[in-house]
């Protein structure tokens, strides 16, 4: 049996005051039955990490630059994400593909500088409504899982993936547990053909993912978790959501 992990994605939001409050607010519920962490902007990172030091919560990023060092102006490395105790980075959020062009390739980098340097990627997939309704799901995430699983080699088996269909994200229209279920079942298998280690690999389900709608969700045989972006703010919501996924 797979544990399930629960990661929250702030994306842009928040304060040195608001993540504060949040963080007490979460670490106040008190033990969770899943792992859990949050993926907070780079800038709140040690912030996070001191809060959560002696918490078993977890932290990461939201992207990581897919060098190991030099001149690359604004870009964070996956070491120093690691001095500062980040256990994950997200890659290849579907936020991130379109405003940034971040190209399949790019994402596969970005996963293997992660892993490089002892962090875990939370790869994301997931296809746009219009490629849903032309029939591309499965071959549209599959592409974009291919390369990752490509560039890690032997250690693919060592990234969470995260299904997170565009249309789902920030919309308030989240996949049926169905249709995410089907797609977790072609990643699955994906992996399996990759890896060794596909069965105790976690694929984590995003796009509008709330209190209401988790435990549907999380029950899935190939739903090991959630991807958690506007229902993370809040830290009643991400504790509901956390406590759903046993
Ligand atoms: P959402 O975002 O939960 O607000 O839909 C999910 C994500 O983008 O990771």
């Amino acid at each position: 049996m797979r544990k399930k992990l629960v990661i929250g994605n702030w994306k842009m939001h928040g304060s040195r005051a608001v993540n504060a409050e949040l963080l007490s607010g979460i670490l106040a519920a008190g033990p969770l039955p899943c792992d859990a962490a949050v993926c907070v902007p780079f800038v709140y990172v040690a912030d996070t990490a001191v809060s959560l030091a002696a918490s078993a919560l977890r932290w990461g990023a939201q992207d990581v630059s897919a060098h190991a060092q030099g001149a690359y102006t604004g870009e964070v490395s996956a070491a120093m994400l690691r001095e500062l105790g980040c256990r994950y980075a997200i890659v290849g959020h579907s936020e991130r593909r379109a405003g940034h062009a971040e190209t399949d390739a790019q994402v596969a980098d970005k996963a293997k500088a992660a892993l490089a340097h002892g962090l875990t990627p939370v790869v994301c997939v997931g296809e746009t409504l219009e490629q849903r309704e032309a029939g591309q799901t499965e071959a549209v995430v599959k592409r974009q899982l291919s390369a990752v699983i490509h560039a890690l080699g032997h250690c693919a088996g060592e990234m969470v993936v995260a299904y997170e269909p565009v249309w789902a994200i920030g919309t308030g229209r989240t996949a049926t547990p169905e249709q995410a279920q089907s797609v977790h079942a072609v990643l699955r298998a994906q992996l399996r053909a990759a890896t060794a280690h596909a069965d105790t690999m976690k694929i984590l389900y995003g796009g509008s993912v709330k209190p209401d709608n988790a435990a549907t969700l999380f029950a899935q045989p190939d739903i090991d978790g959630g991807l958690i972006g506007g229902a993370s703010l809040k830290a009643a919501d991400f504790v509901a959501i956390c406590r759903a996924a046993r």
